[in-house]
């Protein structure tokens, strides 16, 4: 396939601090999930962050199966951007299950905590009422990176919904 533009364009600068998640990440151990209101499972993921000199990190693949089915489940993808001179962080994302989402936050070394600040969901998706979506992602000494997303209903206060670890494909 041949793309209009250069793949091997320079990181921005403005977007230099997450260099670290660039590439494709897959989850070497099952990932848990949870929520009171349903059966918990496991499930495996794929990310992939990539860029192309904006000063933007695309997520264009979030994309989660059934550990056990191997069933498509969760998908989304989206941009990431850094407020200039700052360590704030925003994510913009929509999601397979008609969501779309902002979640703000602040960059700390190589770690990530996010919050939504913003929720849509399509007219005709299942209308829970979100009170929060809160995201924190954290790549660790040993080179793994780890995501862990909670989140508030109504009448269910901030309780994690998944856990899951991953490790740099080649
Ligand atoms: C920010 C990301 C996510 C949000 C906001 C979200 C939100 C939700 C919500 C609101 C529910 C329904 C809870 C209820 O009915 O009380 C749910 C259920 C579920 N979620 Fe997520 N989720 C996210 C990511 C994921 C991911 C990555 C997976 C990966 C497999 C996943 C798998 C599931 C499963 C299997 C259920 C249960 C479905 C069912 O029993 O019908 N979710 N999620």
């Amino acid at each position: 396939m041949s793309y209009p533009f250069n793949l091997s364009a320079e990181m921005n600068p403005a977007v230099l601090p997450l260099d670290w998640l660039l590439e494709t990440w897959r989850s070497d151990e099952p990932g848990e999930g949870f929520f009171p209101s349903i059966t918990p499972f496991r499930y495996t993921e794929t990310l992939h962050f990539s860029h192309v000199g904006q000063p933007v990190i695309n997520f264009i693949k979030f994309n989660a199966f059934h550990a056990e089915s191997k069933k498509p489940l969760h998908r989304e993808c989206g941009f990431i951007r850094i407020q200039p001179g700052t360590n704030r962080v925003a994510f913009i994302i929509a999601q397979n299950s008609g969501l779309v989402e902002i979640e703000e936050g602040e960059l700390t070394g190589q770690q990530l905590t996010l919050h939504s600040t913003a929720l849509a969901r399509t007219s005709f998706a299942k209308q829970l009422i979100f009170d929060q979506i809160s995201r924190h992602i954290q790549l660790k000494p040993d080179g793994r990176l780890e995501q862990t997303i909670s989140m508030a209903l109504e009448g269910q206060p901030l309780t994690q919904h998944l856990h899951i670890p991953y490790r740099r494909t080649d």
